[in-house]
């Protein structure tokens, strides 16, 4: 990439020329003003020198199918998508991988003959991440807080990849137990027990993987936690927040000031972006690129 130009696509004082062959990736959304993505993914094609270019792109609902249409007859290389249109999109798709259709939520789209292909690097993004934190799912019991969208994703990748039992904790207990049928009939296994947060006092004795999937202690409600008494902490001994603002959230501090390991969603976010641009471009992002990004991530989510 020549540097220095006029005619330039600026990214953060370094600079990436447009030039008749850039490709282009992108998000579509709604709202989709406030995503880091771009900083992912420019990043990526700077320090890799690929000329590829990554645009927010906001989407009104009625517009989805026009958008996927239209970014295929631009020879858009891929779509990242966000909410409200992460299940919306599965009707516009070529092809689907078959967990993103278990799921029934898609955020990744790769180009391919006559379309687009489904992912949903939510999943496999944190995957890596959980592995990263030594977290292991197959045959383990995991305690898992939430029922929303983010707890969805999390419930579905440790039933997928065979879970002995996950403790699903939520505080209406409806929404729990209708995510724990829709999964344990999916996987076609009683895998996913449903109880109410404020049960918690009947989880088995023992040490606890919780991952923490609720919005509670999100910024900026920064001292809010979704249990609050501390003889639970004192039986958690590892646990991953799907939060990653603040870097760490009460919930994290209760953990670590009992002894257990915590870590943030960041590398989810971070991973689930590293896996679709590697999708995209049928690429190893290697490993100081994936801690540059980090490290870019880091800066921008500090409060
Ligand atoms: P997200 O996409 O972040 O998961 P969501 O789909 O709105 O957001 O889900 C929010 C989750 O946080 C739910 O599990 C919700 O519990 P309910 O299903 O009972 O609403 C949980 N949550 C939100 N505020 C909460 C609070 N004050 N106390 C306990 N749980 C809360």
């Amino acid at each position: 990439m020549q540097k220095g130009k006029e005619r330039i696509f600026a990214i953060k004082g370094e600079q990436m020329e447009i030039i008749g062959t850039t490709r282009v990736c992108g998000l579509i959304g709604n709202p989709v003003e406030h995503t880091l993505s771009p900083l992912i993914h420019n990043t990526i094609s700077e320090k890799l020198q690929i000329p590829l270019v990554y645009v927010p792109f906001h989407v009104e609902q009625e517009g989805v199918e026009a958008a996927v249409r239209g970014a295929y007859e631009l020879n858009v290389l891929g779509l990242n998508v966000t909410v409200p249109h992460k299940s919306a999109v599965i009707a516009h798709l070529k092809e689907i991988d078959p967990l993103a259709e278990k799921i029934g939520a898609v955020n990744t789209l790769v180009r391919v003959e006559g379309g687009y292909k489904g992912y949903n690097t939510d999943i496999l993004g944190l995957y890596r991440a959980m592995k990263e934190a030594d977290i292991t799912i197959e045959n383990q019991e995991t305690v898992l807080l939430g029922a929303g969208g983010a707890a969805r994703a999390a419930a579905f990748l440790l039933a997928e990849k065979g879970a002995k039992k996950v403790y699903l904790l939520n505080r209406s207990l409806e929404k729990a137990d209708q995510l724990a049928r829709e999964i344990n009939d999916s996987f076609e296994r009683d895998c996913i027990c449903p109880m109410k947060t404020s049960e918690y006092e009947k989880l088995p004795s023992g040490k606890l993987t919780v991952i923490q999937g609720t919005s509670v202690g999100l910024y900026p409600n920064i001292h809010d936690v979704v249990i609050e008494d501390p003889e639970f902490y004192k039986h958690v001994n590892k646990a991953y927040d799907l939060i990653y603002k603040p870097a760490e959230t009460k919930f994290m501090k209760l953990v670590r000031g009992a002894g257990g390991k915590a870590e943030n969603g960041l590398k989810m976010l971070l991973y689930q972006g590293i896996t679709a641009y590697e999708y995209w471009n049928r690429l190893t992002v290697p490993e100081e690129i994936i801690q540059i990004v980090y490290d870019k991530l880091e800066g921008k989510v500090r409060v």
